[in-house]
C-alpha cells in the first residue's frame, strides 16, 4: 500500500532536535552530489564465513558458507536488455525471461478450502484459501541443496472491500465481509515445486501449508511482553493477541524462520477522540483516526473500538516471526524490535555472530532502525536461535550531513531516563524523537549486500518534504521519485555504532533535468527512469534488484521492477526487468537459493477502479486478482547473466 494515501500522523514532538540542526549543516544539492561521485571504498570483506555469505532461511551452515564463494567486487554483468515503460494490462517482462503466476488471491491453500467464488465469499473458506493483497515473499528450501522444493512465505498485507466485493458499500459493509477481510489478512506459507521445464507449481494439500490471518493466536516476546500496556479485557495476561494487520515487507534469519512486518496497522483502529489524553497522543505519534475507522470494523469488533478497548492497538505494529517448517508453531511478535510502521525486517550477522535486523519505518520523516541480538547466533542449535530476537538493543539512526551517521541506542538513559524497557518498545516513535533521529523520507527495505556487505537503504518518497527541509541523506524537496542510500558500518561490523554513507541513486527521469537524478555516477544519457523504489533484493553477484511503488503517479507508467550492479564499470547502470499492471505494485523480490528464479508479487491489480471499474482485469481477464508470479530465464540459467 502506497502510504501517499496514508495520512500523517500527529507532527514529531516540539524541540525534536534534528531538523534544526540539520538544516543549519545542509548542503546544496551540489554540493551532495560532488560528495556522493566519490563514494567510499569498498569495505574489506570479512574473515567469516557467514558474514560474506547471503543468508537464507533453511540453510545449513555450509550451505550458508558457500553462498559466499562467488563473492567479488558487488555487482556481476547483467546481460538483461531494459525493457520500455508501459501501462497494459499486461505483466510484461526482459526478452529471454518469462513470468507466469504461481498462486492467486482465493486460491485454496489449506485441505477442505472451496474453489474461490468471488460472488460468495465467506471467512470460513477465506481462513483456506490464498489471502488477498500479497505483498513480501520469503522463498524457504525445503530441502538444503535443492533449489526445486520449497515454502512459500507470502504476506497478505491489506484488504479493500471495494476490491474484493462486487456491489460493496463503504458505509455500510456487512458483518460477514468484515470477518471476510479479517481472513484475507496475514501470511499463507504454501510448499512450492520446479517442473522439470523450467516452470513452478504450489501444492494446495501440503503439510506445510498454513494460512496466517487476524484471528490466528500469537504471543508476544520481549521487554514489553505481558505488561500492563499490552492488557485487555479480552486478555489480561497481556501474552495472548489475536491476529496481525498489514504486513507488508518482511526479511528471514539464519535459522530459517520468517520475518513478516506489521505496518500501516493504526488504520484498523476507530475512536482514538474518546480515549484518555496520554494514550490519545501515543496513538496520534501513529496516526490512529479519531471517529470511526474506514474500514469499519469498530462496528462488529469491539477490540478495534479504542473507546472499548484502549490497548488493542499497542499490541500491534511488531515484527513477527514464523516458523514455516513447523505449521503448529505459534507467531511470535518481538517487541524488542520496537514498534513501528515496520516495512521490513532484513537480518545480516556482525563481526561476533550476533543478528543485526535493519527496519525502516515507513512514514514521511520516520525514522531507520536497526536491532542487534544480546546473544549471538548458534549454527548447530537451531531451538536457541528462536529465542534471539527476545534481548538486545533497538538503535536508530541519525544522520551526519558529511556522510557520517551514528546509531543511537534507545534505552532507558539520557533523554529518555525515566523510561522502561517496555515504554521504548511500544512507543518507539517517540523515544527515537527524543533521542533526535534523523527524519527520513518513508524508509522502506533496508538490506545488507552480501558482496560488499554495505547496507541499502530505501527511501520511497516524500511529497511534503520543503526545499528547507532538504539535509545530506534526504536532498530533495518534494521528493517526489524516491531515492536510495549506501551505508557502510564502521569496521564493516553490522553491530557498529557509527557508519558512513552515501546517495547511491536519486530516482527520476534522468532525461528531465529537474527531476535532479543520480545513478551512482553512471553516465546517465543511457538511462531509464524509476520512481518510488520500494522493496529490494540482491543476487548472489550482489546486484540490487529494486521493485517500486507508485509509478502510475511519479511517472505515468506501471510500477516495475530493476535492476542494478553496485560495484564496477557498470556501478549504477539501471535496466527495467519487469513491468506490471494498472493500479498493481510490485513486490516481494526474492531469488531461489541460485537465483534460477524471481518471485515477484502483483499487489492490488486494478486498485482505483474497484471490481465495478476494473482498470485491470490481470491475470485472467475476469476482475483482477493480486497474485504471485514467478520470472526466470528461458533457458534454466542464472536471472541476470
Ligand atoms: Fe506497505 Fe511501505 O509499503
Ligand atoms: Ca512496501
Ligand atoms: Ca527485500
Amino acid at each position: 500500500m502506497s502510504n501517499d494515501s496514508i495520512e500523517a500522523p500527529a507532527p514529531h514532538r516540539e524541540g525534536n532536535e534534528p531538523f534544526a540542526s540539520i538544516l543549519n549543516r545542509r548542503l546544496s544539492r551540489r554540493g551532495l552530489l560532488k560528495t556522493a561521485a566519490i563514494g567510499a571504498p569498498l569495505v574489506a570483506l570479512s574473515t567469516s564465513p557467514l558474514l560474506g555469505a547471503r543468508l537464507f532461511g533453511g540453510a545449513s551452515l555450509a550451505n550458508v558458507a558457500g553462498a559466499s564463494g562467488d563473492s567479488g567486487g558487488g555487482g556481476g554483468p547483467v546481460g538483461i536488455e531494459s525493457i520500455p515503460h508501459d501501462l497494459d494490462d499486461t505483466v510484461n517482462i526482459a526478452s529471454g525471461y518469462a513470468a507466469e503466476v504461481v498462486i492467486r488471491w482465493g486460491d485454496p491453500v489449506l485441505a477442505g478450502a472451496p474453489a474461490f467464488d468471488l460472488n460468495n465469499q465467506t471467512a470460513a473458506a477465506a481462513r483456506r484459501q490464498f489471502g488477498f493483497n500479497c505483498d513480501y515473499v520469503g522463498f524457504m528450501p525445503l530441502d538444503p541443496g535443492s533449489v526445486r522444493f520449497g515454502l512459500l512465505g507470502v504476506n497478505h498485507e491489506y484488504t479493500a472491500g471495494g476490491d474484493m466485493f462486487p456491489g460493496y458499500d463503504s458505509d455500510n459493509p456487512t458483518a460477514e465481509q468484515v470477518a471476510v477481510e479479517i481472513a484475507n489478512h496475514g501470511m499463507s506459507v504454501v510448499r512450492v515445486s520446479r517442473r522439470g521445464n523450467g516452470t513452478w507449481y504450489y501444492h494446495p494439500e501440503s503439510y506445510y501449508n498454513r494460512r496466517i490471518h487476524g484471528e490466528t493466536p500469537m504471543v508476544p516476546t520481549g521487554p514489553a511482553a505481558g505488561s500492563a500496556y499490552l492488557q485487555t479485557a479480552a486478555d489480561p495476561t497481556g501474552m495472548d493477541i489475536r491476529g496481525m494487520f498489514n504486513n507488508c515487507g518482511g526479511g528471514k534469519t539464519p535459522w530459517g524462520t520468517i520475518l513478516t512486518c506489521e505496518e500501516n496497522f493504526h488504520q484498523y483502529f476507530a475512536n482514538n477522540d474518546a480515549v484518555e489524553e496520554t494514550a490519545q497522543a501515543r496513538n496520534a505519534r501513529y496516526g490512529a483516526p479519531g471517529g470511526e475507522s474506514f474500514r469499519k470494523w469498530e462496528r462488529f469488533e469491539q477490540r478495534f473500538d479504542l473507546a472499548q478497548e484502549p490497548n488493542e492497538i499497542n499490541r500491534h505494529g511488531y515484527v513477527v516471526e514464523i516458523d514455516p517448517y513447523d505449521p503448529t508453531s505459534t507467531p511470535r511478535k518481538h517487541t524488542a524490535l520496537g514498534r513501528f510502521k515496520h516495512e521490513a525486517a532484513n537480518t545480516t550477522l556482525s563481526d561476533d555472530n550476533r543478528v543485526v535486523v535493519y527496519s525502516g519505518d515507513d512514514q514521511r520523516f520516520d525514522y531507520m532502525y536497526k536491532f542487534v541480538s544480546r546473544n549471538a547466533f548458534n549454527p548447530y542449535n537451531r531451538a536457541e536461535n528462536l529465542n534471539l530476537l527476545e534481548a538486545g538493543t533497538l538503535y536508530v539512526a541519525k544522520f551526519d550531513d558529511s556522510g557520517a551517521g551514528e546509531w543511537i541506542p534507545l534505552v532507558p538513559e539520557g533523554p529518555l531516563a525515566g523510561w522502561s524497557l517496555a515504554d521504548i518498545c511500544v512507543f518507539t516513535r517517540e523515544a527515537a524523537d527524543l533521542v533526535g533521529a534523523t527524519p527520513m523520507d518513508r524508509p522502506e527495505d533496508i538490506e545488507v549486500n552480501p558482496v560488499n556487505r554495505r547496507v541499502y537503504a530505501v527511501m520511497t518518497n516524500n511529497s511534503r518534504r520543503t526545499e528547507e527541509q532538504v539535509d545530506g541523506p534526504n536532498p530533495r524537496g518534494p521528493n517526489t521519485y524516491g531515492h536510495i542510500l549506501e551505508l557502510t558500518e564502521n569496521g564493516g561490523d553490522a553491530a557498529a555504532t557509527t557508519f558512513t554513507w552515501d546517495i547511491f541513486i536519486l530516482c527520476g527521469d534522468p532525461a528531465n533535468e529537474e527531476h535532479g537524478t543520480y545513478f551512482a555516477g553512471f553516465e546517465q544519457g543511457e538511462l531509464d527512469s524509476i520512481a518510488t523504489p520500494d522493496n529490494i533484493a540482491f543476487d548472489r553477484a550482489g546486484n540490487l534488484w529494486v521493485t517500486t511503488d507508485g509509478q502510475p503517479r511519479a511517472l505515468e507508467a506501471a510500477d516495475a521492477a530493476y535492476v542494478i550492479p553496485t560495484a564496477g564499470p557498470e556501478r549504477g547502470r539501471l535496466r527495467r526487468f519487469m513491468t506490471g499492471v494498472p493500479g498493481g505494485e510490485v513486490t516481494g523480490p526474492e531469488f531461489t537459493p541460485d537465483d534460477t528464479a524471481l518471485f515477484l508479487a502483483i499487489q492490488h491489480p486494478g486498485e482505483r477502479g474497484g471490481l465495478d471499474e476494473p482498470t485491470s482485469t490481470w491475470p485472467d481477464g475476469d476482475f483482477p486478482r493480486p497474485s504471485v508470479i514467478v520470472t526466470r530465464k528461458l533457458d534454466g540459467g542464472v536471472i541476470g547473466t
